[in-house]
């Protein structure tokens, strides 16, 4: 029996996590799940968004299926105690340091990129960030008053070799399972961290012979993002470049609620979740797009449970659904099926 803690959050997490376990449980998969609140859903309830409870709870499951965290109305807090410490404080306390963030484009939404048809149809880039390190966590950080008087905030931007390293072999074994070639990002004409990150890398490649290695720095990359990303295969950056770049690289595929998630540590323990924030503005409201949820199921079946043919099973039944032109309204186009959050999960549970 493996044990799934469920952590679906804030906002539109907990309607659309509701349809991932359905689409789970129709499965019969032998299964314990345990639901605990995080985000400003266990700030509300006790006082701080992770509460040790489920730090506990994460470490002794198997894999944590995660939703969303974040609303406006937690935004005035200090910081520590702000929805965003949950996931940021389960990847520390996981050592989460993989992300993998797939952009797909499913060739029945490509139409809803903003970028031309042919310039994403059949894109499929893998972004590799790492999650557990780089300014995001880097010491000493915080406020204080600079020598000419003047209040100032600063954080520290830093990598370890080691830790470049552990990322590095995840990406170029990730690339050799693909079209061997790896982006490596980083602002190696500006930044010292950028500077050992890819001096690092470089070294690495040396035990991946058929590997093409190409660098680029993170402004160049955003460029191409946009200019011609079906170049890109798998890409590999920071924690910092890598937040922004694989937001850029979802929007390419038009449908970020389509796209999932997984932070893997080095035990094959993982946190599977969409790609998508809270969207509270739309919580509750039974619209939004559970696909992005139901493929993050599907992902931690296959990178933390060893169950490969119950992940395309789920895959399947999306791409079925996307055939049968079954859309949420932020993918809904002329001449298709507009249904809600839960008759979406109805018809991936129909489909399976
Ligand atoms: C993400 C999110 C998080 C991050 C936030 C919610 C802390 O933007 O997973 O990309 O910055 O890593
Ligand atoms: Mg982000």
């Amino acid at each position: 029996m493996k044990k799934i803690a469920v952590l679906a959050g804030d906002g539109i997490g907990p309607e659309i996590m509701a349809q991932a376990l359905k689409v789970l449980t129709a499965m019969k998969l032998p299964f314990e799940y345990e639901e605990a609140l995080v985000g400003g859903a266990a700030y509300a309830a006790f006082g701080h968004p992770l509460p040790k409870e489920v730090v506990e709870l994460a470490k002794r499951s198997d894999a944590v299926l995660f939703g969303a965290v974040g609303d406006f109305k937690y935004d005035t807090l200090p910081r520590h105690l702000r929805p965003e410490q949950a996931i940021l404080g389960l990847r520390k306390a996981l050592g989460l340091f993989v992300n993998l963030r797939p952009a797909v484009c499913f060739p029945e939404l490509t139409a809803a990129s903003s970028l031309k048809p042919e310039l994403v149809s059949g894109l499929d880039i893998l972004l590799v960030r790492e999650l557990t390190g780089d300014v995001y966590f880097g010491q000493p950080r915080g406020k204080r008053i600079s020598p000419d008087g003047a209040e100032e905030g600063f954080d520290t931007m830093r990598y370890a070799v080691p830790e470049v390293e552990r990322i590095a072999h995840v990406a170029f074994k990730a690339a050799m399972g693909r079209n061997k070639h790896l982006v490596s990002v980083d602002k190696a004409n500006v930044l010292e961290t950028s500077q050992v990150w890819r001096d690092t890398m470089i070294r690495v490649s040396k035990e991946y012979p058929e590997v093409t290695l190409e660098h680029m720095y993170v402004d160049n990359a955003a460029m191409q993002l946009v200019k011609a990303p079906k170049k890109i295969d798998v890409m590999v950056t920071g924690n910092l470049f890598g937040d922004i770049l694989s937001d850029e690289a979802a929007m390419l595929t038009g449908s970020i609620g389509m796209l999932a998630s997984a932070a893997l540590n080095e035990i094959g323990q993982g946190l599977f979740e969409p790609s998508h924030g809270s969207a509270p503005d739309i919580a509750g409201m039974n619209i939004a797009n559970p696909l992005a949820q139901i493929l993050s199921a599907a992902m931690m079946l296959r990178y933390s449970l060893g169950m490969e043919e119950e992940a395309v099973r789920i895959e399947n039944a999306v791409k079925t659904v996307l055939a049968q032109g079954y859309r949420t309204g932020d993918i809904w186009s002329e001449g298709c099926k507009k249904v809600s959050c839960s008759e979406m999960g109805d018809a991936v549970v129909a489909a399976l």
